[in-house]
């Protein structure tokens, strides 16, 4: 059975397009984490899915129903979708207990067999102790927690978080990643995650999907993401590294072609189709390493360094374009400072498709 299906879903506010033809798929039981830069769509992509705003167009199918299109809009109680927000209220009047329960109990589910699922609900996420406490006595993370357990016991087959954890301390934010990751695991829905934090999305989601400006940049599993971005966007956007201007020297062939780098040659990845000529390269830290003597390599100089405990972070500001910056890692021992030189050589790189 299919799962979530959106198909050209758009929603503007006024004249500003908010969501611009949003198009995938979310099988069954899959988790696909959202990122994008703050007003990107994020929110209203969620907020359309659950049924809280009604799209200008394209149409919304779960499980092979119709939820939503220009002319037909199911509301967001009849959707049958777990939703974790940040400000989501729980019921202030109502026990955690029966916070959790209550869906069972518009269901007509029987008091021991309900009583039964809430507890282990509420022992999954850490909160055997709070079933008789109000929201108001609760922290924003068990708050939270509240919300998890609900969505358990629900047995949606979609869950939509939008950025739950955002508020709440490292430690916190760990020990609930862990509850989120196991709710996926016992629950088999599908879920879908905004997050800003990029290395919570790489870390539990299946496939990750980059919003830019009201538009999917990219959906795909996180290396593909990190390895193979499909914009300049995206590669600014997820992780590390800079992106430098290179000369391609050769069309692509089977994945990768030559390129000149500030003078050194280099033969980096590619799509199959890359011409040659003028493109945008990606490279990231792990890409570059000190040249050994005469190898090919290029000028940097080093901007900043920042020591890791294990290793250390170094920013480098290559001679032929100071406007362009690259990342590089290097071992905890190792003494490099502000301003010095280097001969930087490249072992992988990622040639940006034009858009
Ligand atoms: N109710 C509204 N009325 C008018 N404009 C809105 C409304 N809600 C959102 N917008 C606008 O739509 C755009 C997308 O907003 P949205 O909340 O989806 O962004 P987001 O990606 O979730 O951002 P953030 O990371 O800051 O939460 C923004 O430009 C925002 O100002
Ligand atoms: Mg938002």
């Amino acid at each position: 059975m299919a799962g979530l299906s959106l198909a050209g879903l758009g929603k503007r506010y006024g004249a500003h397009p908010a969501v611009e033809n949003a198009t995938f798929e979310l099988a069954t039981g899959e988790f696909l984490a959202v990122l994008g830069a703050s007003g990107c769509g994020k929110t209203t992509l969620l907020r359309l899915i659950a049924g809280f705003e009604r799209a200008d167009s394209g149409t919304i199918h779960l499980g092979g129903t119709l939820l939503s299109s220009p002319a037909h809009h199911i509301p967001a109680e009849r959707r049958g979708i777990g939703i974790v927000f940040q400000n989501y209220a729980l019921w202030p009047h109502m026990s955690v207990a029966r916070n959790v329960g209550y869906p069972l109990e518009v269901r007509g589910m029987g008091r021991s067999e309900r009583d039964r699922r809430v507890a282990a609900a509420l022992e999954s996420v850490g909160l055997a102790g709070f079933a008789e406490r109000r929201p108001a006595e609760l922290s924003g993370g068990q708050r939270q927690r509240v919300a998890l357990a609900r969505c358990l016991v629900m047995g949606t087959k979609l869950v939509l978080l939008d950025e739950p954890l955002a508020s709440l301390d490292l430690h916190l934010r760990a020990s609930l990643q862990d509850a989120i990751a196991d709710l996926h695991r016992k629950s088999g829905a599908a879920l879908l995650y905004i997050t800003h934090d990029q290395a919570e999305a790489m870390a539990l989601a299946d496939r990750v999907a980059v919003m830019d400006a009201g538009r999917i940049a990219q959906i795909a599993p996180p290396a593909v993401i990190y390895r193979e971005p499909a914009t300049e966007m995206v590669a600014r956007f997820v992780g590390r590294g800079g992106i430098v201007p290179v000369q391609v020297t050769r069309a692509g062939e089977k994945g990768r072609a030559p390129v000149d780098l500030f003078g050194c040659p280099a033969v980096v990845r590619c799509r199959a189709d890359q011409p040659a000529g003028a493109a945008l390269l990606c490279v990231r830290p792990e890409d570059l390493r000190l040249a050994a003597r005469g190898e090919p390599s290029f000028e940097a100089v080093v901007k900043r360094t920042h020591y890791q405990g294990g290793s250390v972070a170094v920013e480098l500001v290559p001679t032929a374009r100071p406007g362009a910056l690259l990342a590089m890692t290097l071992p905890g021992h190792s003494v490099l400072a502000a301003g010095q030189r280097v001969a930087l050589s490249i072992t992988d790189g990622w040639i940006v498709p034009a858009g």
